[in-house]
């Protein structure tokens, strides 16, 4: 049995000369940039990070990014040269199979479902936060706890707009489900984010993490960053969803702050965006790693000042309670006389601005599965497209339902978390599979090369393994317990199915609609 059977490139050149006839060369570097940052920024800045100085690394959490956007940069430079191999639009997935063969393959198109479609759950529990903020501040009212939360909370704030139902139980987080929802009809009648929708958006986003930065600077109390990482006699504080120690190894000094950076991870997912849109590159082989590059500096550099105001306006430990949700919206609230009107607007923008990063996982999430069928690795149903919109309908669907389930019943920290060890170790799989490459298959054509890869694909792997390392047994068993799902599949049917394995030569009739990922 040959686990690591490729799939000729032949066959993937082919598909991408049907999709030159559809697809117009429009993209410059800056719209890659924008396409990068626009997947970029998201819950990870506006939700998670909160959590993560709350939870385990206080004011550091602005090294917590540094070592994050580390790992992303290493392992984004073996991504741009994984991508400009085969030079056709596509997934992790898409080039492993060609490159290291179908079991790595599989593995990594399971492990994105980790990253697209529970990343959608997080962001859509992180929109729902903003959701009922937005409510409360323009029209006075709210959804309570119970509709908003999942079963595994209990409200412990006695302030903001839950201060009246202390001790209520979750039960299921409906406006999260709601958007995803409207996305997924949104997707099944074929509309994907425009780049000119997107640029916007981008600049919304961006606009409105400098204006935090701007007009919170000068509320920065230094008090809130003394002692700068969390002190191991930090004490505890009780949560919606538990008890946090601060004495536990992860929640204090250099561990929490590592801690830290597994969290805030999630807020770098996506630069990966741009790969898939090599087919649409003006100048592929250049731009895409410099766009995956720079956009990850512009996000860095933002993100950091953020968090050093973010941690400077709050205590950080209020983020475990009372400023846990729409956290940003709380320091401001909170923190800075006068800005009511930069709450307002914060609280609007990301919602338009979690929409969009929503959207782009749903559809990224279909994407890759329906390449995944195509190859017969996961039942047709999956690239069955609707007669007329011609979208994969029945596979949005299944996912919404996926989705929602996460997103209705989970905490936003457990799905967060499985995202980031799921694209974690994808990530260190493909750091490893570069370094491989070179050595076993030094002839292959590499337009864009990793400098010092045997330095960068071992240390990238390395700070990879090193978050994957902090996030606890926990989540190192839901990592587990996904990939045996995985393998159960891939052994009771991909195997038996596989084109490749099989001889099928004939390429799917015609992409879908509207195409993003192959
Ligand atoms: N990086 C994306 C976000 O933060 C996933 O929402």
């Amino acid at each position: 049995m040959k686990l690591f059977i490729k799939k000729p490139i032949q066959q993937l050149l082919a598909a991408a000369v049907e999709g030159e006839k559809t697809l117009k060369r429009t993209l410059g570097l800056g719209s890659l940039i924008a396409l990068g940052i626009g997947a970029i920024i998201g819950a990870g800045i506006f939700v998670r990070t909160a959590a993560a100085a709350g939870e385990h690394a206080g004011p550091a959490v602005t090294i917590s990014f540094i070592i994050a956007a580390s790992g992303c940069a290493l392992a984004g430079l073996c991504y741009a040269e994984f991508a400009s191999m085969i030079p056709i639009a596509g997934s992790a997935y898409t080039y492993s199979y060609a490159t290291m063969g179908e079991l790595i393959a599989w593995i990594i198109g399971w492990d994105l479902v980790l990253e697209y479609a529970l990343g959608a759950a997080t962001v859509a529990i992180g929109w729902a936060q903003y959701f009922n903020e937005f409510l409360e501040t323009f029209f006075g009212v709210h959804i309570p706890f119970a509709l908003t939360h999942s079963p595994f909370e209990i409200s412990k704030t006695t302030t903001g707009m839950y201060a009246g139902e202390l001790g209520a139980h979750g039960i299921i987080n409906l406006p999260a489900i709601f958007i995803i929802l409207m996305l997924t009809l949104l997707l099944i009648r074929g509309t994907a984010e425009s780049a000119a929708v997107n640029n916007v958006i981008v600049i919304i986003k961006v606009a409105i993490v400098l204006m935090i930065i701007g007009c919170g600077w000068s509320f920065i109390n230094p008090a809130n960053h003394t002692p700068y990482m969390i002190p191991e006699n930090a004490g505890t504080v009780v949560t919606n969803s538990g008890t946090v120690n601060y004495a536990d190894t992860f929640n204090h000094g250099w561990l929490g702050v590592l801690r830290g950076a597994s969290v805030v991870f999630f807020a770098f997912i996506g630069f990966d965006a741009v790969s898939t849109a090599a087919q649409e590159a003006k100048n592929p082989q250049k731009d895409m790693p410099k766009g995956i590059l720079i956009s990850l500096v512009i996000c860095t550099a933002l993100y950091i000042l953020f968090s050093h105001v973010l941690t400077g306006l709050a205590p950080f430990r209020d983020f475990l309670v009372q400023g846990k949700e729409a956290s940003v919206t709380y320091a401001i609230k909170n923190f800075m006389p006068g800005y009511g009107w930069l709450a307002k607007l914060v609280t609007v923008a990301i919602l338009a601005g979690f929409s969009s990063v929503i959207l782009v996982m749903l559809l990224g999430q279909t994407r890759v599965f329906y390449t995944m069928s195509t190859d017969g690795l996961i039942p047709p149903v999956f690239s069955k497209l609707h007669p007329k919109y011609r979208t994969p309908y029945k596979s949005q669907w299944l996912f919404f339902v996926f989705v929602s389930l996460f997103a209705g019943f989970i905490p936003d920290s457990v799905v967060g978390d499985m995202v980031s060890i799921g694209t974690l170790f994808a990530f260190v799989l493909v750091c490893l599979g570069i370094f491989i490459l070179r050595r076993t298959d030094p002839n292959i054509t590499r337009p864009f090369k990793t400098p010092f890869y045997y330095i960068v694909c071992p240390l990238g792997a390395l700070i990879c393994l090193g978050m994957i390392a902090s996030e606890g047994l926990e989540n190192w068993l839901r990592l587990i317990g996904w990939l045996l799902l995985g393998f159960i599949v891939y052994f009771g049917y991909s195997i038996k199915n596989s084109h490749v394995r099989r001889g099928v030569t004939e390429l799917p009739s015609d992409p879908p609609n509207p195409k993003f990922i192959e």
